[in-house]
């Protein structure tokens, strides 16, 4: 990452004015954590060329191999309610989204809650943490993994077959340093958004850049796994799937895995 390129491309007011660049670090998100407790400012963006310890959700991990992708995250004090968190995470897949195909040129989609997907494979994966403490949000980290340069070769033999890169996709160039900084503009807009007038409008695009809704999905909870149709988002982002039985059931973001079953 060109420091002195990103500078100038970035337009945000405070979104990753401060930066934290690292050259190796176990996980963005955890760095992260650790410096909101010690009062980070509101906006940090704590980047690394490399984790060591990438983490993903479910308890899974996050390959972030040296410099062949955007490994990051950004910290923020919104004014919400801690109830509302998780409703950035849909946001922020909004955003990311946007942001990748306007400046690569592409036709990514998102997978509820928060995967974004290039020809149904994975591009970029999403895992929101919060500090909150009795109704009392104090920041939110969002980490955003971006396979950018990943070779095809790279990708350990469990994700080999389900994870994409952007550099054998995009019909347009582009530099790490200006996605990064499209990305961090387009968060800045939906954040403030989402402070003054809610996340309506915010889950309106979210719509209509997600690939999950119409279809046939299969749930993986923790104690039962069953099929259904994907019908729509409710107003906390949660999915709404009818059951084969006709009976509809809201699915939570963070306790599940879905998939596509056509
Ligand atoms: C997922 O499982 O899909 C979420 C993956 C999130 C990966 C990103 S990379 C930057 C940030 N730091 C982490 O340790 N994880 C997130």
């Amino acid at each position: 990452m060109i420091h002195q390129k990103f500078n100038s491309l970035l337009k945000t007011k405070w979104l990753g004015q401060n930066l934290c660049y690292e050259e190796c670090v176990d996980s963005t998100n955890k760095v992260a954590k650790q410096l909101g407790v010690k009062n980070a400012p509101n906006g940090l963006v704590v980047l690394a060329e490399e984790q060591n310890a990438g983490k993903g959700r479910l308890g899974r991990g996050w390959f972030s191999p040296k410099g062949k992708g955007l490994w990051f995250s950004v910290l923020f004090r919104p004014k919400f309610v801690p109830e509302e968190a998780p409703k950035c995470t849909l946001m922020a897949a909004a955003a990311v989204a946007k942001a990748i195909n306007k400046i690569c040129g592409v036709d990514a989609k998102i997978k509820w809650p928060n995967d974004i997907l290039l020809n149904n494979k994975k591009l970029v994966g999403i895992l929101s943490e919060m500090n909150a403490e009795y109704g009392k949000l104090n920041f939110v980290v969002i980490g955003i993994g971006i396979n950018t340069n990943v070779d095809k070769s790279d990708f350990p033999d469990d994700v080999k077959d389900i994870a994409i890169s952007l550099h054998t996709e995009a019909t347009k160039e582009f530099g790490r340093e200006l996605l990064l900084a499209e990305i961090l503009q387009e968060l800045e807009i939906k954040i403030e958004q989402a402070e003054k007038e809610g996340f309506e409008n915010i889950f309106q695009e979210w719509r209509q850049m997600t690939c999950t809704l119409n279809k046939d999905v299969k749930v993986i909870a923790q104690d039962e796994t069953y099929f259904g149709r994907a019908i729509d988002i409710d107003a906390g982002g949660m999915l709404i799937v009818e059951r084969k039985d006709g009976k509809r059931v809201k699915v939570v973001a963070g306790d599940v895995s879905i998939r596509s079953v056509n």
